[in-house]
């Protein structure tokens, strides 16, 4: 079987351009692979890089070096690190999603909206769009009294929710979760697991950036540890 995602030789270093152009490295050197439906987790501690790693798949960020060879269904093979602007936003349009460690609150737009524009933009009918939001939003225990309410004012575990539904209702082929479980209890880190696997099923791989290493051994079929930037094995 090809692999989805092969990521060699990545490398990600920050130019301080304010402090004498200091360089802050992000990631080095990370090599791994993915095949369709797999999940990888990554584990480390702060600071260690993992959120770099996702952004710069993303594209969020530009590597300094690498290669990140995405089988995609839109353009065949492509180097993520090396795609155009207008490729990267076509993918990221029609196949790529990113569930960000913090979500960015539009103001006066609805939790329930937030939610169902990730299938609207894809195309789907708004009526239908807001019921599936509803029905994951209800998964997903958030209070229905919240649904129609901007998330500005909710609190960390609640905003998670949203951003969780927000990046899984369009059953991405390629998914990037950045810590989606951290501001949950237990009882909601097992329900959005169960979500999480349920995409798994359905053919979507995904790279989940977790602190919890029990948690992540529940869902990842690869485990990684990443410490200084650097990638290891976790057992
Ligand atoms: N845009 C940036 N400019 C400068 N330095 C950055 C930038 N983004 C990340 N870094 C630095 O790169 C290193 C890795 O950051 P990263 O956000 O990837 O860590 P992390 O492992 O996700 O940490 P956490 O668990 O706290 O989210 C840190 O030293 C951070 O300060
Ligand atoms: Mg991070």
């Amino acid at each position: 079987m090809n692999p989805i995602l092969q990521v060699s030789g990545l490398e990600k270093d920050f130019c301080m351009y304010t402090q004498n152009e200091k360089i802050i490295k992000g990631c080095q050197e990370l090599n791994f692979f993915l095949n369709q439906g797999q999940f990888l987790g990554i584990y480390g501690p702060s600071g260690a890089g993992k959120s770099t790693i996702l952004k710069c798949i993303y594209r969020t960020y530009l590597p300094s070096a690498g290669r990140m060879i995405y089988h995609s269904k839109l353009f065949g093979k492509v180097d993520l690190a090396a795609a155009t602007e207008q490729q990267i936003l076509a993918l990221r349009h029609q196949e790529m999603g990113y569930i960000s460690q913090f979500l960015q609150v539009i103001p006066r737009v609805s939790a329930q909206q937030i939610v169902a524009e990730g299938l609207i933009n894809r195309g789907a009918e708004s009526g239908a769009a807001l019921a599936k939001a509803q029905a994951l939003l209800g998964r997903l225990n958030l209070p229905a009294e919240l649904w129609d309410a901007c998330p500005s004012t909710f609190s960390g575990g609640e905003r998670q929710r949203v951003n969780i539904a927000r990046g899984v209702i369009s059953k991405p082929r390629l998914l990037l979760l950045d810590e989606p479980t951290a501001s949950l209890d237990i009882k909601m880190q097992h329900a959005v697991l169960q979500i999480l696997a349920e995409l798994k099923q359905e053919g979507t791989t995904m790279i989940g950036i977790f602190h919890d290493l029990d948690l992540m051994r529940q869902i990842a079929d690869l485990k990684l540890s990443m410490v200084d930037g650097a990638l290891t094995a976790v057992a």
